[in-house]
């Protein structure tokens, strides 16, 4: 049975203190309702070690939302994947649509990143997406399988492991309009196709592949009870406690 996750990605938001405020109230409804899935919360870098201590390693697993494409050096304003490590975080969540397209990540640069992070015992949340232009024209399937191939396709088997998929509709993302439990599963289905066909039937099986993009509690039962969806990577509705604990019981 491949992991269920719901992790949240804060993106730009919260200060030091209204993080630290929220991670516990995250840790504290958990301890009295336990998930049946993997919680992790993906936080800005300046709360990542204060987020670690603060949560139970057991309940709540802790993200990054980038890491640098060097190893370390003259990179000033950088973060490193080793630097992510050192915190205690588990994970990192790499290309992300707004990383793409604002901060012009291309699929070379996110290649190195998730090398990287690999190579420092991080696992990976890594973002794919489609433009609403390109779903439009039909060509999200091509859109999935260009990004997966060219970022993570030199990886071997067990480092593909380690690797969680996060599919993302450009057009959902922070907008109310959620892809249908239809056209998630649809693209889950197809994206592990194309992983089964690179690493075989068994890795595919086991790939963790969640869906984002106005992902909240009244959706996420029936996007999450589809076969090839394994849970939700959720921006907006990760910075409630209440609103986030709603999805994770979707699960239960
Ligand atoms: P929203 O849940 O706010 O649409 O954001 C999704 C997302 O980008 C998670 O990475």
């Amino acid at each position: 049975m491949r992991e269920k996750i719901v992790a949240g990605n804060w993106k730009m938001n919260n200060t030091l203190e209204e993080g630290v405020q929220l991670a516990k109230e995250v840790n504290e409804i958990l301890k009295k309702n336990a998930p049946k899935c993997t919680v992790i919360l993906g936080t800005p870098f300046i709360h990542l070690a204060d987020v670690v201590r603060t949560v139970d390693s057991k309940l709540v697993k802790v993200s990054a939302e980038n890491c640098a494409d060097k190893e370390k050096g003259a990179f000033t304003g950088e973060v490193s994947a080793a630097m992510v490590k050192s915190t205690g975080a588990q994970y990192v969540i790499l290309g992300h649509s707004e990383r793409r397209a604002y901060y012009h990540e291309t699929d070379e640069i996110l290649k190195e990143k998730v090398n990287l992070a690999l190579a420092n015992g991080l696992k990976v949340i890594f973002c794919i997406g489609e433009v609403l232009e390109q779903r439009e024209a039909g060509k999200q399937n091509d859109v999935v399988k260009a990004q997966i191939e060219n970022a993570l396709f030199h990886l071997s088997a067990d480092d593909f492991a380690k690797i969680v998929l996060a599919y993302e509709p450009v057009w959902a993302i922070g907008t109310g309009k959620t892809a249908t439990s239809a056209q998630a599963e649809e693209i889950h289905a197809f994206i592990r196709s194309i992983v089964a066909k690179k690493y075989g039937q068994k890795v595919a099986d086991d790939t963790t592949i969640l869906y984002g993009g106005s992902c909240k509690a009244s959706n996420a039962k029936e996007l999450f009870a589809q076969p090839d969806v394994d849970g939700g990577l959720i921006g907006g509705a990760s910075l409630k406690a209440a609103d986030f604990y709603g999805i994770i019981e979707a699960f239960n």
